[in-house]
């Protein structure tokens, strides 16, 4: 049986990526994925690095690092088009520097678009996903949802910037979606499903 660890610490992550990595990868050979509440004595890494794709890869190395297992991670950030790029790969600690607050990252992104129009409040979901190989080899796949910032909140589902995201192929917000519904169509979901094909290739 290959064991591969989920390496996130954040549950609301690992209770999607639960759904989506079985689905995706069923009917290839067996898989337990594990997570890192298998492994409560890991310690959470310094995300220090300065794109999407360097911070999955750091966690996903600190993860095969404390159990030398194939190791996935994903490092996801909200990137607003009025406001360059941001909170992009600071999405987590947009409000405060030291720690996520998801009501208060909401209420600066509220606050930092006041006065733009809805039209000009395009933005987008970008996931990286990482995996360390068996032989220490990494690679990355990546997923994006196009979307628009709403004024107001909707919806209840999901988490982090879900309330505000409007998903433009659904006109929904992402936390107006069940979790079976974002998980269709998410930016995590996009990524996972290219990380699938080179998972049932091990
Ligand atoms: P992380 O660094 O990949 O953990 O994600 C950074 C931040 O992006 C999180 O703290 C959330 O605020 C936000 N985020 C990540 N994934 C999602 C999502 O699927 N929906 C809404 N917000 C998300």
């Amino acid at each position: 049986m290959l064991k591969i660890l989920i390496a996130t610490n954040n549950p609301h992550k690992a209770a999607e990526l639960a759904q989506i990595l079985p689905r995706l990868t069923a009917g290839g050979r067996a898989i337990e994925y594990l997570s890192l509440a298998d492994f409560p004595a890991v310690p959470a890494p310094e995300e220090t690095g300065l794109t999407l794709e360097e911070n999955a890869l750091i966690k996903a190395k600190a993860g095969r690092a404390a159990t030398g297992l194939i190791s996935i991670a994903d490092d996801t950030g909200l990137l607003v088009d009025a406001l360059d790029g941001a909170p992009g790969v600071h999405s987590g600690r947009y409000a405060y520097p030291d720690r996520t607050d998801y009501p208060a990252n909401n209420e600066k992104l509220l606050k930092e678009l006041k006065n733009i129009s809805l039209e000009k409040r395009t933005a987008r979901f970008k996931t990286v996903a990482a995996i360390i190989l068996p032989d220490g080899q990494t690679a990355t796949t990546e997923g994006i949802v196009e979307g628009k910032i709403a004024a107001e909140y909707s919806g209840t589902n999901g988490f982090g910037y879900d309330p505000l995201f409007i998903v433009t192929s659904l006109g929904k917000t992402m936390a107006q979606l069940t979790m079976e519904e974002k998980n269709k169509i998410s930016h995590r979901a996009l990524a996972f499903a290219r990380m699938a094909e080179i998972i049932k290739k091990l």
